[in-house]
């Protein structure tokens, strides 16, 4: 009856737990570099708080700052800004997506969004949601996808705005908190982490970080040619029809078309993922 030899079972105790151990060391998530391939104007007094691609090279953003915060078209190539809706003094403008005809756009510290006509701005309507506060939005084209700035996914219904699932997002059990701007890039959610140069690349079935893609490299490039009052990395578009990727940030004079690059298993930095992109403390509100 070896089964029942307690030897037995202490040792396979120690067997199983060191295959869980091992298991735990490897990471569950991919990590990536990128290479700049484009480069364009950005407004650097835009507060980017929102970012997406439309067709024909168009961009639509949502700013933020109170006095400062608006929707606006953008030409993609020269960063010229086509159309502008400013905002009320008292909003202060945050994540921005575009569902059918319509720009979702939310609020920091308010339940209150805003959804306006794509083509001409015209306000819509008023809305409210039921995350703790407005940061991030995206969609898949069906449903909207929210962040709060805590480690919660919010997956939203646009016509109700209920809330029809939350997620807590993780990388490797670590909780993920300050989740900011977010898009929708081929079945996963792409997060920018506030203050962090790093984009989560979320799955949306159960909040699990499938992969880090490390950003670095652009805020060294932009201080390397002498830029000094831009803010931290926020905003990333996508553009399904070309498969291309913008990136850029709050008062970034540039904003980047970016390919990835997957990391060596042996680059230091593969072992730095939890320093460099996962906040630990509790810090003030964003402003
Ligand atoms: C895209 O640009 C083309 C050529 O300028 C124009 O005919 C078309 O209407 C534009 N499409 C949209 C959706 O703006
Ligand atoms: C904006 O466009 C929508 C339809 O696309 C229209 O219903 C609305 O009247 C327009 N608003 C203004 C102010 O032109």
């Amino acid at each position: 009856m070896p089964l029942l030899n307690p030897r037995f079972l202490v040792i396979s105790l120690i067997v199983l737990l060191s295959i869980t151990v091992f298991r735990e060391a490897e990471a569950s998530y991919r990590v990536y570099k990128v290479k700049v391939v484009n480069e364009f104007p950005h407004d650097p007094q835009a507060y980017t708080q929102g970012l997406l691609y439309a067709e024909n090279n168009t961009l639509f953003e949502s700013t933020g700052l109170y006095g400062r915060s608006s929707v606006r078209k953008v030409a993609l190539l020269d960063g010229k800004v086509e159309r502008l809706h400013e905002m009320e003094s008292s909003y202060f403008g945050e994540g921005l997506t575009l569902l059918g005809e319509r720009l979702f756009q939310l609020t920091w510290l308010l339940d209150t969004g805003f959804i306006y006509d794509r083509y001409n701005f015209s306000k819509f309507k008023k809305f409210t949601h039921h995350m703790q506060d407005g940061w991030g939005l995206a969609t898949d084209g069906k449903v909207l996808f929210g962040s709060d700035g805590t480690s919660t996914l919010y997956k939203i219904d646009p016509k109700t705005m209920k809330v029809i699932r939350k997620q807590v997002v993780k990388s490797q059990g670590h909780e993920v908190r300050y989740l900011n701007e977010l898009e929708y890039v081929k079945a996963e959610v792409w997060a920018n982490v506030y203050v962090t140069d790093c984009i989560a690349r979320i799955s949306p079935k159960d909040g699990t970080v499938i992969g880090w893609i490390l950003l670095q490299s652009l805020r060294e490039e932009l201080i390397s040619r002498g830029y000094k009052d831009f803010e931290v990395l926020n905003g990333i578009a996508w553009d399904r029809d070309g498969d291309r990727i913008f990136v850029t940030g709050k008062l970034w004079p540039k904003l980047f078309e970016i390919k990835l690059l997957p990391l060596t298993p042996n680059d230091p930095l593969a072992g730095e993922i939890n320093n460099l992109c996962i906040p630990k403390t509790s810090f003030l509100l964003e402003i």
